[in-house]
């Protein structure tokens, strides 16, 4: 790919991190595509255009309608997600699957959808917007790591299968940003009693670690470093303290001691 200014497809580009990568990349003169589920409202410097990432029709829309407006997709950051909290023995498999329609199926379909474009140009990057979380299981958590695992391995292959045609393909994991995500988590319907009071807890010191958030500006920072480089590396992290040194830690100890250091974090 080529230094001059790129073509950007950003899907969640409407909050938290995406909007921030949209802002940050529009600003240094990128043509920037940012996606919405309702874009009614249009940002300065970027468009919003549709797209419902579950949907096939829809994503085979909107990337039609950058192609046609922009005539090819040098960068595809697959972004948008949800979360989602509650015992793993309260989620239904209906929610979990839900959440894996989102961000493990949803990034899929996008990349489905851009890389004939990319492989016709003969280059491309993709970025695939991974989390901390995918390094291990966290307490009240459970498939929202599972989907960040799985969405890690699944760009692993893609990275393998697309570099002959000269795509990279990265995963980048960040800690924790202030953004809209905990307000837009699933939850299930009630908290069996059981797990009531250690759930309750763990969330109070979810949301008690809130002011230990960052700016999403930071993650945008890191996809214009990974955009510079003439050879990406397969992971980055954009994390810091001791975010950064568990998924040390995780490698480190042994499976035991490393879930009881978790689990007294959050009693
Ligand atoms: N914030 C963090 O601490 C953190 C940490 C690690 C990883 N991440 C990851 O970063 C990504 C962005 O999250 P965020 O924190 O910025 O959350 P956010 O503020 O809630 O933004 C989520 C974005 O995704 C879009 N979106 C959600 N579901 C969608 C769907 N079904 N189809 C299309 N678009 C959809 C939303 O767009 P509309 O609602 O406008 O359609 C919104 O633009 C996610 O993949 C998340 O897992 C976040």
């Amino acid at each position: 790919m080529s230094t001059y200014t790129k073509v950007v497809l950003v899907t969640g580009g409407s909050s938290g991190i995406g909007q921030a990568i949209c802002k940050r990349l529009a600003a240094q003169g990128h043509t920037v595509f940012g996606t919405a589920r309702k874009p009614d409202q249009q940002p300065t410097g970027y468009r919003l255009i549709a797209m419902e990432v579950t949907d096939d029709a829809s994503v085979q829309r909107a990337v039609d309608e950058v192609l046609q407006q922009a005539g090819r997709i040098d960068v595809l950051v697959n972004n948008a997600g949800l979360g989602i909290q509650g015992p793993a023995e309260d989620i239904t498999p209906e929610q979990a699957r839900a959440l894996f329609e989102a961000n493990v199926f949803g990034p899929h379909r996008v990349c489905r959808a851009v890389l004939p474009a990319m492989r016709a140009q003969g280059s491309g990057l993709i970025i695939n917007i991974s989390s901390l979380a995918a390094n291990f299981g966290l307490p009240y958590r459970s498939f929202y790591s599972a989907s960040k695992a799985a969405l890690e391995r699944y760009t692993e292959t893609l990275s393998m299968e697309t570099a002959p045609f000269g795509i990279h393909v990265v995963s980048l994991q960040p800690g924790e940003y202030r953004t809209n995500i905990a307000s837009a988590r699933l939850r299930p319907a009630s908290i069996s009693a059981p797990y009531r009071k250690g759930y309750e807890r763990a969330m109070e010191i979810l949301g008690g670690s809130l002011h230990e958030s960052r700016d999403p500006d930071e993650v945008a920072v890191l996809v214009q470093r990974i955009m510079a480089s003439p050879r990406p590396k397969s992971l980055y992290r954009a994390a810091h303290g001791m975010q950064l040194v568990s998924v040390l830690l995780k490698k480190l100890l042994p499976g035991r001691r490393f879930e009881r250091m978790v689990m007294k974090h959050y009693r």
